[in-house]
């Protein structure tokens, strides 16, 4: 059995579509979801599949010890950020090489970097007229949205286009690929 720890800080979408894709597997398990936001819409989409929801503030975050341990407790073969939008702190990223992944709804190095989460990336995208945007699965360093690329799924954009029906096209690109990989990945992981 291998075991993913989701780390989300909003709806939960994708935690949501991942625990769905994997509720029977036989080889993958969602040990536990940390987030950072108490409200998060992410916990009580947990419930139906009774994965257990860690809240944790910045504190615990910052302590190496007690982060490290907590963490541990659900024995992570694969850390996948769905939606986290705290950088992840060095300690973190030299414990688990690569083992945490991430996934932004553009085409890095395109629209990345701190600030660029959600609608934001969508409005630039629009801004900047773009012809197509997509999605990116990254393996996580200590940087935002900067670490090697996995993988990559593009859609195209028309000037009828606007930041909401990008978003549309993301999460459906999003929907489909992202537990796909995710088990992909995964069975490469020792
Ligand atoms: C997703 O679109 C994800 O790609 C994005 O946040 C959304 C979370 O939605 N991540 C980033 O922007 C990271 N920079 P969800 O909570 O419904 O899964």
């Amino acid at each position: 059995m291998k075991n993913i720890v989701i780390f989300a800080s909003g709806s939960g979408s994708n935690a949501e579509n991942i625990a769905d894709y994997f509720k029977d597997s036989k080889t993958v398990k969602i040990t536990a979801v940390f987030t950072n936001n108490a409200n998060a819409g992410v916990i009580s989409k947990m419930e139906k599949f009774g994965i257990p929801c860690v809240v944790f503030t910045k504190e615990d975050f910052k302590s190496r010890e007690y982060f490290t341990i907590k963490l541990y407790q659900y024995r992570p073969d694969l850390i996948v950020l769905a939606g986290f939008l705290w950088l992840i702190p060095n300690y973190l990223v030299n414990a688990y090489p690569n083992k945490i992944i991430n996934i932004h709804p553009a085409l890095l190095p395109k629209f990345g970097g701190k600030g660029m989460y959600g609608m934001h990336v969508h409005e630039a995208v629009k801004a900047a007229n773009e012809t197509e945007t997509g999605i990116t699965i990254h393996y996580v360093n200590t940087k935002f949205d900067d670490g090697k690329i996995i993988f990559q799924a593009k859609t195209i954009l028309t000037e009828q286009d606007t930041p909401e029906t990008i978003a549309q096209k993301i999460h459906e690109l999003e929907m489909n690929n992202f537990p796909v990989e995710i088990e992909q990945i995964l069975s490469k992981v020792n």
